[in-house]
């Protein structure tokens, strides 16, 4: 057996693994389902095949957001590493992030321990796996979960001096205003009194710059939130018709977010559970946000979450920021 192959088993072992039940997911779909106007929860993107999606969405020429945090993380982590200070235990919602994290991990003074939080198992053995081989020293720990819903940190062999949170690729932005709250509280808990937050942002800038980053003219974000459908039917037996569903995304400068919808291209029942959804021709569902910020609104958000920021970078362009964050 190769080195790859025995550390995937080694971090097989070391999973807690709380996937969603088909019966969650049904439940939740049909909850949406049942709404005016209708949603599907943007969680469910994220199984294998959509983890593979939004991997080539971050190569697309549009979409702006990874490669300029990526460099921007390039270029800062020194400073990122010394606010952060060592012995940390690195805690990651989501990891799909892959060069972030390595970059975190060479670049902080002695980390003790890792933990990735992710819905879908594929990806987080496959980061756990990758990872451990790079860094031997420091404990994989990863926590297969709903990161929205609270969460018992494993803990590390070696005591870690500080638990930092990372959570990159402004995925906050996923989120309305009220659950980011939400979820930047659970953190701060967390992270407990000595914690910090290491948050990446995409900021406020011109809408056609925006719209177009989710609107790839090779139609790979398209095929992203199509994607959601595919797994519902491949997972929950629902029958949705792909060709009958188109994908739409606009910057709603108002609300600072880009809206993702799936909209029917004709009048069509669709059937999830025991229960029958009929749509009209246009109809839509609203299936993700992706939120902006100002300055002004994200210190907003982490003040009524109970953090405060206490180092902030841009690029060059103020197009991304990250934010280290701590409790106030
Ligand atoms: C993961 N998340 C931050 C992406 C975003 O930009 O909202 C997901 C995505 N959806 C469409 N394109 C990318």
């Amino acid at each position: 057996m190769n080195a790859a192959a025995c550390a995937l088993l080694r971090a097989r072992d070391a999973l807690t693994d709380l996937r969603p039940q088909p019966d969650d997911i049904t439940a939740d779909a049909i909850a949406g389902l049942s709404r005016t106007p209708r949603t599907l929860p943007s969680k469910y993107f994220y199984d294998a095949e959509g983890s593979r999606l939004f991997e080539a969405i971050t190569r697309v020429p549009e979409y702006y957001l990874t490669r300029t945090e990526l460099a921007l993380l390039e270029a800062q982590l020194p400073s990122i590493a010394q606010a952060i200070g060592p012995g940390a235990h690195v805690v990651e919602y989501g990891s799909g992030s892959g060069r972030k994290t390595e970059l975190l991990l060479e670049h902080l003074r002695d980390p003790v321990a890792y933990t990735p939080v992710e819905i879908s198992r594929t990806a987080v053995l496959d980061a756990t796996a990758r990872l451990s081989q790079h860094f031997p020293q420091i404990e994989m720990l990863p926590v297969c979960a709903d990161f929205t819903k609270p969460l018992d940190l494993p803990e590390s062999t070696q005591r870690a001096q500080r638990t930092v949170m990372f959570f990159p690729g402004s995925t906050l932005g996923n989120f309305t205003n009220d659950d980011a709250v939400h979820l930047l509280d659970a953190m701060r808990q967390t992270m407990g009194e000595g914690g910090c937050a290491l948050i990446g942002i995409d900021l406020d800038k011109d809408d056609a710059l925006i719209e177009a980053a989710y609107n790839d003219a090779a139609g790979v974000t398209a095929a992203f939130t199509l994607n959601l459908l595919a797994r519902l039917n491949r997972e929950i037996g629902s029958d949705f018709d792909l060709d009958g569903f188109r994908h739409r995304a606009v910057y709603a400068r108002k609300r600072l977010r880009i809206e993702t919808f799936l909209v029917s291209q004709r009048g069509q029942t669709v059937h999830v559970g025991d229960r029958a959804f009929s749509f009209d021709d246009g109809e839509a569902i609203q299936v993700e946000y992706s939120h902006k910020y100002t300055d002004a609104r994200f210190a907003e958000l982490a003040a009524r979450a109970g953090l405060k920021i206490t180092h902030g970078w841009n690029d060059a362009r103020d197009w991304f920021g990250l934010r280290l964050l701590q409790p106030a």
